[in-house]
């Protein structure tokens, strides 16, 4: 609290809650394009609110990415996580196997001594594929499993800097543009006013599902996912976000 008053972060939460119409905002100090150690801080904080609001029995999906796994890493055991069972929001990704949802989940239910499910699937799906996965029994279970989470927390991405980590076509990168696209979260990508230019056809939590969800937390930050964040907020409403200075300023700058 004391840093916060330091750097005027609490008249910056204000001001951002009241702009993205989000409920609760934390903002941690720096910007985490310019410094590991600040997304380390949003993990923190993120870690932390998880455990404040943890319920016993309760099913948290999670989503991949740098700063999931920077919240991974900082979360603690508590009463209630022993009873949380973690699931991730969608397969692989075609990216760093630390990096995806399932590693992430399964890394939170060991710091934690909760339990984990896994979703072995890729990610980009054939249209075919996606038809015979989803009548599999088990897989069928974890996506029932997810929906009727009480809580999801997730990233969002730069649009651009997602669709080279998925190592996207041409074709796609293609329509991204095209469509304007700015931000990235659950396989969707955004334009600047939350309308979806292109989906990554996957089986996990899609947008109905994540209707559903009552407590929608994401943990984002840097200047450079300013637009991202804007994006997701207008599409999905978020209860949630845990950001950073730079992201924060970014936002209200062009607000
Ligand atoms: C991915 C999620 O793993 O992480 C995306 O599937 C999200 O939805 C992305 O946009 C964010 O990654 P990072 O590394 O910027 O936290």
């Amino acid at each position: 609290p004391l840093m916060k008053e330091l750097f005027g972060l609490n008249q910056l939460e204000a001001e951002l809650k009241a702009f993205l119409g989000v409920k609760h905002v934390v903002i941690v100090p720096g910007d985490a394009d310019a410094s590991d150690w600040v997304k380390k801080e949003m993990g923190r904080a993120g870690a932390r609110y998880l455990k404040q609001q943890a319920a016993p029995e309760q099913i948290v999906a999670v989503s991949g990415g740098t700063t999931m796994l920077a919240v991974a890493e900082m979360m603690m055991p508590t009463p209630a996580f022993k009873q949380t069972t973690f699931v991730p929001t969608r397969g692989g990704v075609g990216e760093a196997v630390e990096l995806e949802a399932n590693y992430i989940a399964s890394l939170m239910a060991k710091r934690t001594g909760g339990t984990y499910r896994m979703l072995h699937i890729p990610d980009e799906l054939s249209d075919e594929a996606y038809q015979t996965l989803q009548k599999e029994p088990h897989i069928r279970e974890v996506l029932d499993l997810l929906r009727s989470a009480r809580m999801v927390v997730h990233g969002i991405g730069d649009a651009k800097t997602m669709a080279i980590r998925r190592k996207s076509s041409a074709e796609v990168l293609a329509k991204l543009e095209a469509g304007k696209a700015v931000g990235e979260s659950f396989g969707y990508y955004f334009d600047r006013d939350g309308q979806i230019v292109h989906r990554v056809r996957t089986l996990g939590l899609d947008l109905e599902g994540l209707e559903r969800v009552e407590q929608k937390v994401a943990v984002a930050g840097g200047a450079s996912k300013a637009e991202a964040i804007v994006a997701v907020c207008s599409l999905v409403s978020q209860d949630t976000l845990i950001t950073d200075e730079g992201a924060a300023r970014a936002i209200l700058k062009n607000a």
